[in-house]
């Protein structure tokens, strides 16, 4: 052979083992199915996002005056940590029936922390069972459930069962659904004047995700059709912004609608319900300035587009300063404060002036948004129904002004 024949037939070696290389990488992880939450777009790259070790096994942690069982029911599937986003939420087991309609969207894993203090933890794992075996599939491929009491409030064991180990994977689907069978006031929180420790139980769910993106987010809250794919191929597209040391959240615009409608999959369709009146900004009427994003009378006439794209980008100061924005972040963002309680409110308050102090940039996508479950809000109840406990929120929050000022600088911008 001519040096140059053994040339072309060491390049055409090359080639069809590129070929061959190329095409396996671009195989999805996993050819089961036909999952529009898995991201086969990252799985070219190599993993660009490292992930915490998170134990996948059922563990006990204690957590202030609360038990954890962490992973007490485990969704089947199992993420790597750039394959799909993870939406964590807190509840009780009368608001895991949100999950059926939630989960049709979401399409993603999802990591809820459930507080069941005393009987209501029966109620829950009995909840958890109706929602795997006679709802939607998706639940139980997709949704971990991890539990949390009052150590003053340990659930009874029954039939001699250690708690631990009571979780039974059955239901008979014949039978109505945990949360219809019980009033609210007879549940044993409500029974024993509990209040709902719902940072603690945000904290919980943060700290199970095993992805690296997350959206801290809640049970009522929809975001449109095809969001986590959209967002995944955002955040290739501007891994920048995702690194150990960017200071980037990203927002989405949140609304409300009226009882009775159907929740909008896409922003064209909220467009025409804004139009109409059959949807508001959220609580419009209990606190305008608190969810008017950057730029958002723009973003409500801008029409939609393909996939997502950053729409704006600002901090939370000045005309935003009591933005409370429902954002994504990563696994490295702050916890919640669990010294508030629900009933006291501005539980999400601190959080998002610890990002002023941190000089976080709150970013805006374009075709993404948020709508609440049906029905308009008025007025907040716990004003009325818990004023000691508010007015013991406001004790504590003038502390934390200070104590977060020590830990990130004051910035006179910034306002609690
Ligand atoms: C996956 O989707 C393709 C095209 O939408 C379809 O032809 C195929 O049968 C699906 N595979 C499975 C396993 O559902
Ligand atoms: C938006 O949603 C509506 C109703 O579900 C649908 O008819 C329409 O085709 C969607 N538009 C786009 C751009 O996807």
């Amino acid at each position: 052979m001519t040096p140059k024949a053994r040339l072309n037939l060491f390049l055409g070696i090359v080639v069809v083992f590129l070929f061959f290389y190329i095409y396996d990488r671009s195989r999805p992880f996993n050819s089961v199915g036909n999952y529009s939450y898995i991201n086969r777009e990252l799985d070219i790259l190599t993993d660009p996002f490292t992930c915490n070790n998170i134990p996948e096994r059922k563990y006990l942690e204690q957590r202030g005056l609360y038990y954890v069982l962490f992973n007490f029911v485990v969704a089947q599937r199992n993420f790597g940590c750039s394959e799909t986003i993870t939406l964590t939420a807190p509840g009780d087991f009368q608001f895991l029936e949100n999950l059926v309609p939630l989960i049709r969207v979401w399409q993603g894993a999802v990591s809820i922390g459930v507080y069941a203090p005393g009987n209501d933890f029966h109620m829950a794992l009995a909840s958890i069972a109706y929602l795997r075996n006679c709802e939607e599939t998706l639940i139980k491929e997709l949704v971990s459930f991890h539990l949390i009491f009052d150590v003053d409030h340990v659930p009874n064991s029954q039939n001699n069962t250690p708690l631990i180990d009571s979780y039974i994977d059955h239901y008979d689907c014949s039978i109505p659904p945990p949360w219809e069978t019980i009033k609210q006031e007879d549940t044993y929180r409500r029974q024993n004047k509990l209040f709902y420790p719902l940072n603690v139980a945000r904290n919980v769910a943060k700290s199970a995700a095993r992805t690296y993106v997350l959206f801290p987010s809640d049970m009522e809250l929809f975001p449109p059709r095809n969001f986590v794919g959209n967002f995944l191929q955002f955040a290739k597209e501007n891994l920048k912004l995702f690194q150990e040391n960017s200071k980037s959240v990203f927002v989405l615009p949140i609304f409300e609608i009226e009882e009775g409608q159907t929740i909008p999959e896409n922003k064209t369709t909220l467009q025409e319900m804004l139009k109409n009146g059959k949807a508001i900004v959220f609580h419009k009427n209990i606190c305008l300035e608190c969810h008017k994003v950057i730029d958002g009378d723009k973003w409500i006439e801008a029409a939609e587009t393909e996939g997502l794209n950053l729409f704006s980008v600002g901090k939370r100061q000045g005309a935003y300063q009591y933005w409370e924005p429902f954002f994504l972040s990563t696994q490295k963002e702050q916890f919640w404060d669990e010294r508030f309680v629900w009933e006291g409110q501005r539980d999400k308050h601190v959080h998002v002036y610890a990002f002023c102090l941190m000089d976080y940039d709150f970013v805006v996508l374009d075709n993404a948004f948020l709508v609440h479950k049906p029905g308009i809000k008025k007025v907040k109840v716990q004003d009325e129904k818990y004023s000691d406990q508010v007015k013991k929120t406001k004790q504590i929050m003038k502390g934390i002004e200070t104590e977060l000022q020590n830990i990130y600088g004051y910035n006179k911008k910034c306002i609690l």
